[in-house]
């Protein structure tokens, strides 16, 4: 049997993949909150826009502490989304659009409502049912001094009404109690998770925090406890500590591996995909070894500042690293955890040239070779909302008093003069479950649908490029810099990047697509064919 994965071909090795934040992207039944049948209602948009696949964010049973990351059930669906029925209708009708879809899996913890913590919480200290969580005795200090993700102690005091109560872990928020991944019960029932949703059609699982299922044996402090979380700032850029107790540990690759299996049993190239924040190309590229994930995000990518050498810094260590493994590489910009291009790139500039380089970085990810993975909205050239202090929901905000994640999850504009944007079916004028701004009327699907200048044009042109002339071209890349300008190139295609202040002519050829008016001026990418 070959290794060699690159002559397979399976659907997700060039995919493009767009995700769908469940909360906001259409609501069908008029509550404010976006829901399953919102999104297959929509699902025609996907399909014209040019996508492969879409990633929906969980619509499990869930107390929506986390908007549905904090998960009581994982075989059943949130009255909130629909129904079971509403999901199956969904993977239909997306495979009948030719679109794949790959649902959300969150391993690392359950909610406080699942089954499992609840009866842990009412079985008390030193019972079988707390064994499937990190329980640890009463003391006046917590067990370890590390921090949770979203702000404070990761320990919190179960709410059992006894008078020394015992401490459990939750790296994320106190409704998020992680799963002692040692406890044999844990794998086997995420195992027949995975079947479950896989004997419902789906095409594959992004998992979530797949870098921190396995703690170090003893809950060790952490040298550093300060720290920022991984990916909760810049700070993975220069990060060169590798060894911290609650991340990356090597046993979480021994669940992948099984999990593997468990997807190669199914038909139809299942995949899995994860949320991985490691410290370089190299360890994420250990999630990707044959007998693992197919594919991880590479948050290099989103992480890099707009410079044309530190984009090329990331392309060529990716593809080395992935490359070493025979692993196909990844390309992501936005997701629903971090700042939208958009706004990110105009720092220290307008939010004029925030969206042009945002169009350009992404025309630049649309030309490598791997998956390339749009949030919803980007398409649309959102920027991130400034959302106010009491619409403000993101649970990292409750804890820290930090501005949050609200600002890019907010509900999408389709349609019309005022909120909700033909959202939901709702009265003019009132809002959804987090308020879009005044002046997103012309940002709306409709009011950029006719007009070829939209960033919503440029994404379905850039699209319509990739999956005409990709196929065509050498997977490999040749990487070049000059002053401010990247230069990819794979075969008689070459993708010009400007990130200066002045222009600078692409290569002599014929221009495939460009994501601003003018190829090769400033803040601008071009595709050109020189043969
Ligand atoms: C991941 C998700 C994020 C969530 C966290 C806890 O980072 O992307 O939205 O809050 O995990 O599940």
């Amino acid at each position: 049997m070959s290794l060699d994965r690159s002559k397979q071909a399976p659907w997700w090795r060039d995919a493009t993949v767009y995700q769908v934040y469940v909360r906001s992207f259409a609501d069908a039944d008029g509550d404010g909150v976006g829901d399953l049948p919102g999104i297959t209602a929509r699902l025609p948009h996907l399909a014209d826009l040019g996508v492969d696949a879409v990633w929906l964010t969980p619509f499990y049973r869930s107390p929506q502490h986390d908007h549905g990351y904090d998960v009581a059930d994982y075989r059943d669906v949130d009255p909130l989304f629909g129904d079971l029925g509403d999901a199956e209708r969904l993977v239909e009708a997306a495979h009948g659009l030719g679109l794949r879809v790959i649902v959300d899996l969150v391993p690392n913890h359950t909610s406080s409502e699942h089954a499992w913590f609840r009866a842990a919480v009412a079985a008390g200290p030193g019972s079988p049912e707390r064994a499937r969580y990190h329980f640890r005795p009463w003391s006046p200090e917590p067990p370890n001094n590390w921090r949770s993700v979203f702000g404070g102690a990761a320990w919190s005091r179960v709410d059992d009404g006894s008078e020394q109560p015992e401490w459990y872990l939750h790296l994320f928020d106190s409704t998020q109690p992680d799963l002692d991944w040692q406890h044999p019960e844990v794998g086997d029932m995420f195992v027949d998770v995975l079947r479950f949703w896989l004997d419902r059609g789906v095409d594959g699982f992004r998992v979530d925090v797949a870098h921190g299922l396995i703690k170090a044996a003893g809950l060790p402090d952490h040298d550093d406890p300060d720290l920022p979380a991984p990916g909760r700032d810049d700070s993975m850029v220069a990060r060169d500590r590798a060894d911290e107790p609650m991340w990356d540990q090597p046993g979480v690759h021994d669940v992948y591996r099984r999990w593997h299996e468990v997807l190669a049993a199914y038909g139809g190239d299942r995949m899995m995909v994860a949320e991985a924040w490691t410290p370089d190309a190299e360890s994420m590229s250990r999630y990707v070894r044959a007998d693992e994930f197919q594919q991880a995000f590479n948050f290099a990518w989103l992480l890099a500042p707009w410079s044309a050498s530190s984009f090329a810094d990331v392309v060529t260590d990716t593809l080395e690293a992935v490359g070493r493994v025979d692993a196909s590489a990844t390309w992501v910009l936005s997701n629903h955890d971090v700042v939208r291009h958009a706004t990110r790139y105009a720092a220290g500039a307008t939010p004029e040239r925030g969206l042009a380089r945002a169009r350009a970085a992404t025309l630049t990810m649309l030309a490598l070779p791997g998956s390339a993975y749009l949030y919803q909205g980007e398409e649309l050239g959102l920027p991130e909302v400034d959302v106010a202090p009491e619409d403000r929901t993101d649970p990292s905000w409750f804890r820290t008093g930090e501005v949050g994640r609200d600002g890019c999850r907010v509900p999408i504009p389709w349609e019309g003069d005022e909120p909700p944007y033909g959202f939901g079916p709702v009265a003019p004028g009132s809002q959804p479950w987090l308020p879009q701004p005044e002046e997103w009327a012309g940002l709306s699907v409709a009011a950029q649908q006719a007009d070829e200048d939209s960033t919503l044009a440029f994404y379905r042109r850039a699209l319509a490029a990739r999956r005409e002339v990709l196929p065509g071209v050498p997977r490999e890349v040749s990487v070049e810099t000059h002053d401010d300008v990247l230069t990819l190139r794979r075969g008689d295609l070459v993708c010009h990047l400007n990130c200066g202040d002045s222009a600078v002519e692409p290569p002599a050829g014929e221009v495939v697509v460009c994501s601003g008016p003018t190829p090769g001026s400033p803040d601008t990418a071009t595709w050109v064919r020189t043969g």
